[in-house]
């Protein structure tokens, strides 16, 4: 009698222990799934590269839009140049101890103050002192995060 009831008890912990084995491969099985679908969705994430693209973009198309005396693409370029400056602290926050949120803001509340402001009274040598202080403002951050190589130039003649 004792003997079939150690027999059973033995069993059953035998039962129970491959239950947990599949059970955890069931898991790590998921796991596995999962963290290959977040590596993925990662993938298609825009990095501050495709975020830079646009900003390069929409800066050129800002130059033009202005150069035609076009000042409703202007402001529709300049708000898009806006949106994708900000979106930059928050990919990249810092690099070479450099606060990129410090040079986009103001990159914002200067260059781009200064041009929305002159979209609005179509004022063509206004705008190009800020589009022109822009460009040092994308090279000075450019330079600052050790890539003096990544020169913009406006486009854009002098009025
Ligand atoms: C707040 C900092 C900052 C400002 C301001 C900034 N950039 Fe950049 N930019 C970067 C960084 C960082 C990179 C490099 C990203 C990388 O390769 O990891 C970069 C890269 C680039 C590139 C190269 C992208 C590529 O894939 O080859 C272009 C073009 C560019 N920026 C355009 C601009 C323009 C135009 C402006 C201004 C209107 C600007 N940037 C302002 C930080 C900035």
């Amino acid at each position: 009698m004792k003997a079939s009831i150690a027999a059973v008890a033995s069993f059953i912990a035998l039962a129970v222990g491959a239950y947990a084995a599949v059970r955890a491969t069931a898991l790590e099985q998921q796991l596995h799934d999962l963290s290959a679908r977040v590596q993925g969705v990662e993938l298609t994430k825009p990095g501050i590269r495709e975020v830079m693209g646009q900003v390069y973009t929409h800066y050129n198309d800002l130059g033009a839009a202005a150069e035609q005396g076009n000042w409703g693409l202007a402001q529709y370029k300049l708000m898009q140049l806006e949106e994708f400056m900000n979106m930059v602290p928050t990919l990249r926050p810092i690099e070479n101890g450099l606060k990129l949120g410090d040079v986009s803001g103001a990159f914002v509340k200067g260059p781009l103050a200064a041009m929305y402001a002159a979209v609005k009274s179509q004022n063509k040598a206004d705008f190009m002192t800020g589009y022109r202080g822009a460009a040092m403002t994308c090279n000075g951050c450019h330079a600052a995060t050790g890539r003096v190589y990544i020169q913009i130039v406006p486009a854009v003649k002098a009025p």
